[in-house]
């Protein structure tokens, strides 16, 4: 069979052909469709030889020299470097690499910082806030009293006189700056303004712009904010995972709210896998990495404007980008699943002016696959053919296969 196989099958294939097989399908899916989620990307074979080592098979509770659990010496040495290896690449005095995911990373900071029932201000749902940031559905919403800033109609930026208003009559304990569809940087400085006039925390939840931060293609949080939280996936091209990043004062509440508060043995061979991809991310290579995730980002917008899709906020700063197919007489949903169909793979998000779903793009996976400004006006091209209904599906298919050839996320 002819796929990227990453995973060593062969053995799983021996023993569990039924697996094998998905695994397979799924590795063959990765490299022949087109991954357009701002939210995922190809992992090195170094990240993923961490994640499938023998780490795996550790329990680890607690943290270096003082675990719950015996034998942790050589992981004890793991942990120790990714946590040296995170502070020195984002420059903060403190990182926790802990947490099993972006929410749990979230979970803790709230746990650090806040108690159940304190008023909190981050971005609504409805404007690109995370389920963390207030959802009804989620631990946030139920367990504390959140506020909800959006962003302006016309222009999608974020509404900056409403955050201080809301600041200033809500008096939160906490702000959160941080979103899941926000293609702008955000403003650090002038949150940890409006956080300190009226006595604020501020939470910034990088989950999406940490590993441009990384590659020094986005502004930093971490001289701004009291905490910041990100996932170790996403454009920073590690396992999937959280971590959190905050100043000495509050590292022993940060620690102490992941464990023992929030979650019990550490997971060894992410934390490996993320000392790992912390390693790559300090590196000349990934720097160029990031900076073209931008220039991708930003040809791939301009190419799709001039295709006649409505761009939000009219470009992009960063990894990802919004779009409004409606020009095209569909919403988000259908434009999603028509171009699941040819093999063109994005989520729906919230827009800023209407009721109906966008579009939510990235540039990470393509980018981290080798493609550059040549490829996004083709598959800028390809998507409005196909929303446009212009291509028959089974050629949209194939040509998406024939580019996605071109470009291995596992070369054999
Ligand atoms: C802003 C933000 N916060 C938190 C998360 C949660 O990350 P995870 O899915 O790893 O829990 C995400 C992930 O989409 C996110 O975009």
């Amino acid at each position: 069979m002819s796929v990227t196989s990453t995973p060593p099958t062969d053995l799983l294939y021996r023993q569990d052909p039924e697996l094998a097989e998905i695994l397979l399908g799924e590795a063959t899916r990765q490299s022949t469709t087109l991954q357009l989620s701002a939210a995922e990307n190809f992992t090195s074979r170094a990240v993923l030889a961490a994640l499938g080592s023998p780490l795996a098979n550790k329990y680890a509770e607690g943290y270096p020299g003082a675990r719950f659990h015996g034998g942790c010496e050589i992981v004890d040495v793991a942990e120790r470097v990714a946590v040296r290896r995170a502070e020195r690449l984002f420059g903060a005095e403190h990182a926790n690499v802990q947490s099993h995911s972006g929410s749990s990373a979230v979970l803790a900071a709230y746990a650090a910082l806040l108690r159940p029932g304190d008023t909190v201000l981050a971005m609504g749902l409805p404007f690109g806030g995370h389920l963390t940031h207030g959802s009804p559905a989620n631990f946030s919403g139920r367990w504390f009293d959140f506020a909800g800033y959006g962003v302006e109609a016309e222009s999608g930026l974020i509404d900056y006189d409403q955050v201080l208003a809301l600041a200033r009559t809500r008096r939160p304990k906490a702000i959160v700056c941080g979103s899941i569809s926000y293609p702008r940087h955000i403003d650090y400085p002038l949150f940890r303004a409006v956080a300190d006039e009226v006595g604020a925390y501020l939470v910034a939840d990088a989950a999406h712009p940490m590993g441009l931060v990384a590659g020094g293609a986005a502004p930093s949080p971490v001289p701004y904010a009291d905490v910041v939280c990100a996932t170790t996936h996403k454009v920073l091209r590690g396992p999937r995972g959280g971590m959190i990043l905050c100043g000495r004062d509050l590292a022993e509440r940060i620690d102490r709210a992941v464990f023992p508060f929030t979650q019990s043995g550490a997971q060894m061979h992410t934390v490996a896998a993320k000392a790992v991809a912390f390693g790559e991310a300090a590196t000349a290579a990934y720097q160029a990495y990031a900076r073209q995730v931008v220039v991708n980002a930003k040809t791939l917008a301009a190419a799709l404007a001039a295709e006649g899709l409505t761009v939000v906020t009219g470009g992009t700063d960063t990894h990802l980008l919004v779009v409004d197919p409606a020009p095209f007489g569909v919403d988000g949903r259908v434009a999603r699943g028509r171009l699941a169909a040819a093999g063109m793979v994005l989520d729906t998000c919230a827009l800023p002016h209407d009721d109906a779903r966008g579009l939510r793009l990235g540039t990470a996976a393509l980018t981290t696959q080798g493609m550059r400004e040549t490829e996004m006006p083709r598959i800028a091209a390809l998507l409005a053919a196909v929303l446009r209904e212009e291509r028959i599906m089974v050629r949209a298919r194939e040509e998406v296969r024939e580019l996605a050839g071109g470009f291995p996320p596992y070369p054999v």
